[in-house]
């Protein structure tokens, strides 16, 4: 059913646990995938697995300017992009015993990346969807933290998710007429490197007992809703979020 033959999509992020999930999704269901991290050898092993259907994309999305250049690159790349999936994001701890110059500095970075780059590339899509035959499709990743709220080191991130569902929305409300649809995401614990210090210092049961399914999600079950957000077969589902959390925070 989910059939991504010709369709060009930009993944964010996608030498994470959940990018290259997702990549190789897309990839199967007959996508070409534009490929961005900060981190280019992840990125280029994942390239080499996924051949011609794969192209890749460095820029450290703290900085505005490289974003915007990012999204310029990977548009040049095939003359358009159909699908953008902002996935890439960060999760530093902030402890409230930090200084404040550290703590807001922690902020600073987190909204930079978890937010600000989503908008810039949101924006860059945007106008440039309104301009091609068949639009396109934005998927952002949000997070359960948006509406459930996160653990004490971590609100800069909770309040960045939170802006991507309302960023997502007004999108969707405002550029529908012209061929532009926004969706989010919002998984719960996903078994990914994001995780690490939860599962070495916590572990993973914990997150899963949290859950109505005993278990925690995968990549693989991020990437099928991704995938699925990607086809166009969810048009009139529009300014919507899914949440991908087991049934850990039901809203
Ligand atoms: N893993 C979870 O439990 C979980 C839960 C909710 C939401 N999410 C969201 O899902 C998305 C993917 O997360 P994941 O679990 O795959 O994490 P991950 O850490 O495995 O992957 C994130 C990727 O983003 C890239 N990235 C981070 N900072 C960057 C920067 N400044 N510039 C460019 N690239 C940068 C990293 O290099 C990495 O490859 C994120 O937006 C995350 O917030 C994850």
């Amino acid at each position: 059913m989910i059939d991504l033959t010709g369709r060009v999509v930009l993944v964010t992020g996608a030498a994470g646990g959940i990018g290259q999930a997702t990549a190789r999704t897309l990839v199967n269901a007959g996508a070409t995938v534009l490929l961005h991290d900060v981190r280019l050898d992840a990125l280029k092993t994942l390239k080499d697995e996924l051949g011609e259907s794969a192209e890749t994309f460095e820029a450290d999305l703290s900085d505005a300017a490289a974003t915007q250049q990012m999204w310029d690159d990977a548009l040049a790349a095939h003359g358009r992009i159909d699908v953008l999936i902002n996935n890439a994001g960060t999760y530093p701890p902030a402890p409230l015993e930090q200084s404040l110059e550290d703590w807001t500095g922690v902020w600073d970075f987190s909204l930079a990346v978890n937010l600000v780059a989503p908008a810039v590339l949101c924006r860059a899509a945007v106008l440039a969807f309104a301009k091609q035959d068949l639009g396109g499709i934005i998927v952002n990743l949000a997070s359960r933290a948006a509406f459930r709220g996160e653990d004490p080191e971590y609100w800069h991130y909770a309040a960045a998710k939170a802006g991507i569902v309302a960023m997502t929305r007004t999108i969707a409300r405002q550029y529908g007429r012209q061929g532009v649809t926004a969706f989010a995401v919002a998984p719960g614990y996903v078994d990914t490197p994001l995780n690490q210090v939860f599962k070495e210092t916590v572990g993973v049961q914990v997150a899963a007992d949290q859950t109505g399914l005993g278990e925690v999600a995968q990549p693989q079950d991020v990437a099928n809703v991704l995938a699925f957000l990607a086809s166009g077969l969810a048009k009139h589902a529009t300014g919507t979020t899914i949440d991908v959390n087991g049934a850990s925070y039901v809203r």
